[in-house]
């Protein structure tokens, strides 16, 4: 390509500072050093953890970024020592890297990497390739979508099939595997059984999703927003709760609906409150509660006895999918008719609009925006 080996300026949304809008400014992008990749990005969605680092980060360290971690792009060029990827690949960046090597990646248990956690511990400026006027760029979970162009090491990125349409498949880069896998890889939900899942944004939906891909029988969709519901059956949802009909906690709702508490919960909204109400609404005995929603900011706290009576409360990022492996399994799902994407996006816009596509979901008015960096 005519560009590879040169610097890129491209459009990007710049974060320069916390709970301010986001300035669409000219960056410039350098070209991929040994084992990086330079991509394209075609097209990235906005995820509620976005949010979360623009309104909740406290540290002012973390500016300026450059937000979006759940995209598909194309390869430009790649970096000396690169062999699995190659200009023109259609890929999707991987905000949990995995090296391969370590005992982490080498274990089917979990899809943590001690390269990821290595990399998490240093200045995040270190890897990156963006500057603008002069000062170095962060990227946000070490990607930095909302950027025409980025620039990631090899391990962080995962060549997708290249019959899958790009403003589709993005979602899988966080949202909807992280939902789905919640449910499918994580509670490893069983047919016939019983579910809830708190909150009903994308990732909410794709774990309906998923329990219903697991067999579940009955799927209890939570929300405070009921604009949700309608969205929610046409992922699977069988039953309703607005906890604002109620005057009793919801685990007791749950509890009473169920005859004694639903086989699996997760919760997707981030809200120690709504996990825990999440983990008593579990049968006791066998129940498994999920927590998928992400706060930083209070501790989450039960009873022992809720644990000792046999539920177990557990977690996971990415829904417990490697995205090396996971991801082409997803997107083969997706071109297979087996998984859903199209139905989570509510929006499409250009990148110039960012800040509306924030106002959207931050309102509950979305389920997710898909952005690309130029009219169709
Ligand atoms: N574990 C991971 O790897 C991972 C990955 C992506 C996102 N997340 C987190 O998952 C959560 C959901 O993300 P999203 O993009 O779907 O967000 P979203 O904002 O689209 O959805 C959240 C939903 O929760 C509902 N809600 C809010 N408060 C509630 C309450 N008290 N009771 C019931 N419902 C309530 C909202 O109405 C909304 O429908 C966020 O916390 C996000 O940071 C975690
Ligand atoms: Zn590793
Ligand atoms: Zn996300």
């Amino acid at each position: 390509m005519a560009t590879a080996g040169k610097v890129i300026k491209c459009k990007a949304a710049v974060a320069w500072e916390s709970s301010k809008p986001l300035v669409i400014e000219e960056i410039e992008v350098a070209p991929p050093q040994a084992n990086e990749v330079r991509i394209k990005i075609v097209a990235t969605s906005l995820c509620h953890s976005d949010l979360y680092f623009l309104y909740e980060s406290l540290d002012k360290s973390l500016f300026p970024t450059i937000l979006g971690h759940e995209a598909a792009g194309i390869v430009e060029s790649v970096g000396l020592g690169v062999t699995e990827f190659q200009p023109g690949d259609k890929v999707i960046p991987l905000f949990l890297l995995q090296c391969g090597e370590c005992r982490f990646c080498k274990s089917p248990k979990t899809n943590r990497c001690e390269e990821a956690m290595k990399r998490h511990a240093q200045k995040s400026t270190e890897h990156s390739r963006l500057t603008c006027k002069g000062q170095k760029l962060q990227q946000f979970m070490g990607t930095g979508t909302f950027s025409e162009y980025t620039v990631m090491n090899q391990m962080a990125v995962v060549k997708i099939d290249p019959a899958a349409p790009l403003d589709k498949v993005c979602l899988l880069g966080c949202g909807v595997c992280t939902g789905y896998g919640a449910a499918v890889n994580t509670a490893k939900v069983e047919p016939g059984s019983t579910c809830a899942v708190f909150g009903l944004g994308a990732v909410g939906l794709a774990a309906v999703m998923g329990c219903k891909a697991a067999g579940a029988k009955r799927i209890i969709a939570v929300d405070i927003n009921p604009d949700k519901f309608e969205k929610a059956k046409v992922f699977g949802a069988t039953d309703f709760v607005n906890p604002k009909d109620h005057n009793k906690p919801i685990s007791q709702v749950l509890m009473e609906m169920t005859g004694g508490g639903v086989d699996y919960s997760l919760e997707c909204i981030g809200n120690v409150e709504c996990m825990r109400s999440a983990l008593e609404s579990c049968v006791a005995g066998w129940g498994v509660s999920v927590i998928v929603g992400w706060t930083d900011l209070h501790d989450v706290a039960t009873r022992p006895i809720n644990l000792m009576l046999g539920r177990t409360w557990t977690g996971c990022l990415f829904g417990g999918f490697k995205g090396k492996g996971g991801i082409p399994r997803m997107v083969k799902a997706y071109l297979d008719k087996k998984v859903m994407l199209d139905e989570f996006i509510t929006h499409n816009m250009t990148v110039d609009q960012v800040n509306d596509a924030i106002e959207l979901l931050k309102n509950g008015k979305s389920i997710r925006t898909v952005m690309r960096f130029s009219p169709q």
